[in-house]
This record gives structure tokens, sequence and C-alpha cells, in this order.
């Protein structure tokens, strides 16, 4: 899941491993370094994490000053060492992201000529397809570009040569890849972030790029083999400090960082002074839409769903929303009077990016809302939206989830401006509630951890927990399902309160607890009238309200956390703190990897 590459004028191996921590937070089952050191390949892997690795390399050190290293998430074969990238061939070394597609007919032919495979991955295939045309007399630069041509899928490559140490070569189609310039060395890594103690200096390859890299300079070439010019940007990774801080995790850090991440993120969209939505520079024109389709994945799926209820409701905007999954293959009937939103962290999932371009190709006018304002998504999109939440590094996303309902809180209020369906009034009401958040996310943060940390003991020994919500608290009752399961491996499913009766009330017994998030709204009345039925069951009620609702309800609960009467449109914001806070520490107390949780990557840029 990540890439780094060095060719440097001192040994690599150590650095590029430090590389490699930078990347950790993307999630990864094992690791490997090569580099070149007196004419001959080497290198080291190992399973599991990091450490494992680092231990190998003080037994049996790496020399060389040209390396490439790689963290894996397995797609094809087990994450056990001999599956663990480098992989070798005839002097050929590859590190790979993504998946090859056509990698068995690849194989198949290769076998047929005779090639001997010694692991069951996919990417083995571009290291003998190499060494297959280098054996055929190419020079390494066409065996490369024969490569490329070869195969198809999704990839980040980095290849080093045994008979060219003072070259890396790199390849995008899918995963990102950027070139750090450095001081008579260079570097190649999967984000800037894994680049930032080497260089600010960076360049990014989009799709169909290759490169050599060499000690004083990187070549690039478009797949045609034409060269090409990227622009050097001034990365800003480095200003940003990645570490814990007096955190025990990153995700709680994150999780505490939302008052400030989300100040930082509302400045950019609100005029405070006026209490109204500012202009976005060159935001998408919402007044004559019919209509809007959203898509994302995972948590970034949920914020979007939760904002289709804001759309609908201050914009009077009909919105399609799905799983990127799902929108890509579905062919969703679209009308170019539509526009299309997809949200995104990491601005790489490739299930996003596919249905993107399913939507460009429709002639719809393109949003991103992502971190990453370098990234792919970003870059194909006619307007972005950072949610300007800083790297998040935790696998499982919480501030930058708070940041994307920000964002899109403000758009649905933005576009309700522009379509004339809310009026002046409301605006400057609403936007006064979304600057309230930060001061109301901090007193909440202060306040609820032991009452939390008491609960989450309790909910650590289940096997199963229910989540219920109605209205905007449906999507958070899935969040907060998706956090839990995601940290903690313990079976939780979200559910629409009203839906209970039609099948999860089934489930109900005292060992199931039952996370029922309802403030004072609306639907506050029904979704009671839910817990009865819970209650009736013998089910245990963790009860997730507000001052308001604490006072209507009498219902016997497990535990009832209490969080301030807060207006309807930042609700959801407010009570993924809790949410978020309980899945951390139930973590926590059941002694899981909490940043790194397993099989899970951050950034999914496979199918
Ligand atoms: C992975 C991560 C999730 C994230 C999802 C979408 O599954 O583990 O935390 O919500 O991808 O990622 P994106 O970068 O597109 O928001």
């Amino acid at each position: 899941c990540g890439i780094v590459g060095i060719v440097g004028n001192q040994p690599v191996a150590v650095r590029l491993v430090d590389a490699l921590k930078r990347l950790e937070y993307r999630g990864y089952d094992s690791a490997g370094v090569a580099t070149i050191h007196q004419g001959k390949l080497e290198r080291r892997r190992a399973e599991g994490k990091l450490v494992n690795l680092e231990r190998r390399l003080a037994e049996e050190p790496l020399a060389g000053t040209s390396g490439i290293a790689h963290t894996r998430w397995a797609t094809h074969g087990a994450p056990i060492e001999r599956n663990a990238h480098p992989h070798f061939t005839d002097g050929v070394a590859v590190v790979h992201n993504g998946i090859i597609e056509n990698f068995a007919a690849i194989k198949n032919e290769l076998s047929g000529e005779g090639a001997t495979f010694h692991t069951q991955t996919d990417t083995e295939v571009v290291a003998q397809l190499i060494a297959a045309y280098v054996r055929k007399g190419m020079t390494n630069r066409a065996a490369v570009q024969a490569m490329l041509k070869r195969v198809t899928g999704a990839y980040a490559l980095a290849i080093l040569f045994e008979n060219e140490p003072g070259a890396v070569y790199a390849a995008r189609s899918g995963p990102p890849l950027a070139i750090g310039y450095g001081e008579g060395e260079m570097f190649l890594g999967s984000d800037a972030i894994a680049l930032a103690p080497f260089t600010n200096q960076i360049s990014y390859l989009i799709d169909g790029d290759w490169a050599v890299l060499t000690h004083d300079r990187a070549e690039i070439m478009d797949f045609d083999g034409n060269p090409v010019t990227r622009a050097r940007q001034l990365s800003v990774a480095a200003a940003y400090v990645i570490d814990k801080g007096n955190h025990r995790h990153f995700m709680e850090k994150e999780i505490y960082e939302q008052p400030e991440a989300i100040s930082h993120a509302l400045g950019h969209y609100i005029d405070f002074a006026e209490r109204k939505v500012s202009a976005i520079a060159g935001s998408i024109d919402f007044a004559n839409l019919s209509g809007l389709a959203i898509s994302a994945c995972g948590t970034a799926y949920l914020a979007g769903l939760t904002s289709k209820y804001w759309f609908e409701r201050y914009a009077r905007l009909p919105v399609e929303i799905d799983v990127a999954s799902e929108f890509r293959y579905r062919e969703v009937p679209l009308n170019a009077n539509s526009a299309a939103l997809f949200i995104s962290q990491s601005g790489e999932t490739a299930d996003t990016l596919a249905s993107l371009r399913y939507c460009r190709d429709a002639g719809l006018k393109i949003g991103a809302v992502v971190n990453v304002r370098e990234s792919t998504i970003a870059r194909e999109s006619d307007a972005i939206f950072p949610i300007l939440a800083g790297p998040e590094i935790g696998v499982a996303s919480t501030k930058a989830f708070t940041c994307q309902l920000s964002v899109l809180a403000a758009l649905a209020i933005g576009a309700g401006r522009q379509r004339g369906t809310i009026s002046a009034e409301l605006e400057q009401t609403l936007v006064g509630h979304l600057a309230e958040m930060p001061r109301i996310m901090s007193a909440v943060l202060n306040r609820i951890q032991p009452t939390i940390e008491t609960l989450a003991r309790d909910l650590s020994k289940c096997k199963d927990v229910l989540y219920l919500g109605r209205g905007t608290s449906y999507p958070l009752a899935m969040e907060g399902a998706l956090k839990l399961k995601e940290i903690s491996y313990i079976h939780a499913e979200g559910y629409a309160a009203g839906e209970l009766k039609h099948g999860p009330i089934a489930l109900i017994d005292e060992n199931m607890p039952v996370i029922v998030i309802a403030p004072h709204d609306r639907f506050f009345e029904k979704t009671v009238s839910n817990m009865q039925e819970v209650a009736a069951r013998g089910g245990r009620i963790i009860f997730i309200t507000d001052e308001k609702g604490a006072a209507a309800s009498d219902l016997p609960t497990m535990a009832t956390i209490v969080l301030p009467d807060v207006d309807e449109a930042i609700q959801p914001m407010i009570f993924s703190l809790p949410i978020q806070l309980l899945a951390y520490h139930t973590a926590v107390f059941m002694g899981t990897d909490v940043d790194q949780p397993r099989n899970l990557a951050k950034s999914v840029t496979v199918e």
C-alpha cells in the first residue's frame, strides 16, 4: 500500500524504512526493502509490522545507495514473507501497489516460454515480463515501456535493475506516486508525507506517466514515451508534525483535533461577519441544477448520505447517492443538468474515481470534497471543495468525517441560497449554528470521556452491537457501527430505527446492547417508541441524547450519554464525538491495533 524509492549518495536501507513508517497509516500487512550493493540486488522482507523488517535489517543490514521499499496490503496471495515485495526476477526488482488485471494470461504465456514463478502475486508478472524483454535484447528502458504496454489494471510501480544501480524506474496508472527532488539525490514516494524528511520539492506523476530517476534528475515520459514535464510544487507536508503529541494513538489525537480542524474548514466556507456562506471560487452553480449525484466509499459515503438530508431539505435538490463500487456499475441514468459530488479523504479511492469518470463522461459538472488537494479525484474535478482537516493518520476516519460533514453542510446551505429555497434569515441562523460547533465540540470532548470509558469496558465484552437512529442520526448509526467494527472487531450494525421491527428486533436479547442515537428533534418521539420495543424484549439500551431528550424519557438504560441541546443542522457533527470515543475506548480496552486495524487500508486504490 506504500512505495518509496531513493537514488542516493549515502546508504538508503534505513532511510527507506523510515519513509515507509510515514506511510504506515495507509495500512499494510507485510513489508520489504531492496538495494543494490557491489552490483548485486539484495532484499529483506518480513510479515506483519515494520518493526519485524527493522529487526531483520538489524540482524542482516543492507548496504547500497539506491533502493526501493514497500508496504503491502494483500490482494493476490496471503500476507506472508514469500509474497512480500520487492519481487526479484533475473536482476529486476519490482514493488507495486494496485492490481495487474491480466496477470493470469501473462503468467500462462511466460510459463509457456519456460519462466518459473515463485509467488502467487500479480506483481511478479511485472518483474518476469521486464526480464523476458531484456532477455530478448531490449534495453532496460525499452523493456519497462514494453511491459507497461502489456499490463492492464491499476498500478504504481518502482523498479530497480541490478545492472543500472544509479536509476530507479517508476510508473503510475491509478495509485499515486510523487517524485521528490533532493541535493544529488532523487526520491520516489506514494505521497508527499513519505518524502517530507527528504525534500519539499515534489512533482506528481499523472496516470500513464512513467519516469527514470537518476542522481540529479527525473525524466518523465507519457505512455507513448514522449517526454513530459510535471510542475514542481512546494509540498506543505513537512509543515505538519506527524506525531501523536500527548495522545496514545493518532486516532485519539485526531478526535481531539476536531474543534480546531472544523474551525479551519469553516473559515474557508463561511463569512462569519456576514453570517453567510462565502461565494466559493470555481464552485458549482447550484441554482439551475435538476439533481445532485453523490458517491463515495466507507466513512466518506456516510458523510454523503448525511448531506443528502441537507441538500434535499435546505436546497430542495433531489440527491441520488450510492457507494461508489455500486454506483460505477449500476448504469445510473444521469441528466447533464445535474452535478455530481465525490467525497474522499485521500482523493485516491479507486471506486470513487471510477464513479467520477462515469459522471464526467455523462457530461455532469464534477465537484470533489477531498482532504488531499493534489489528489487524482481533485485534479479530475471542475470544482474542489477542500475539507482542510490536515493529514489523517489513523485508518479509522474521524476528523475527516466531521470536516466532510461541515463542508457539505455549508455547501447545502449555500446551494439553498442560490436556489432561493432558504431565506437570508434562515441562512444566518444556520451559519450561526455552524459557527458554534468548535466551541460545543471542545466542551463535549472535555466532559464525556469518563462516562464513555466506563461504558467501553462493558462494550468490550460484547459480541454484537446494534446502532439505531432516524433522520441524520441514521447515517450516524451506520458510522458508529462502522467505527466499532473497524477498530474493535466487534460485530456491529447500524439501522434506521424504523426498520428495527422489520428484522433486527429478532436479535434483541440481554447480550446485544442497542445504542440509540436520539437527540430531541422531529423524530424523537418515534425513536423513543422503538426504544420501548427494545426494552419490552429485555434489550439493554445505551441512550445517546441531549438534555431535552434525557429529560423527556424515563426508560431504563444501561447508560445515558447526555450532550448539549443543539440545532438539528449540527447534530451529526456533535453526536459523532461520543460515537468515535466509544469505538476508540472499546478498542483500547481490547488491546487492538487502533491506528492500523487488521486487514484495513487507509487509502484503497484497488477495486
Ligand atoms: C478505506 C478507509 C476508510 C475510508 C474509505 C474511503 O476503507 O479505511 O476510513 O472511509 O477507505 O476512503 P476515502 O479516502 O475515499 O475517503
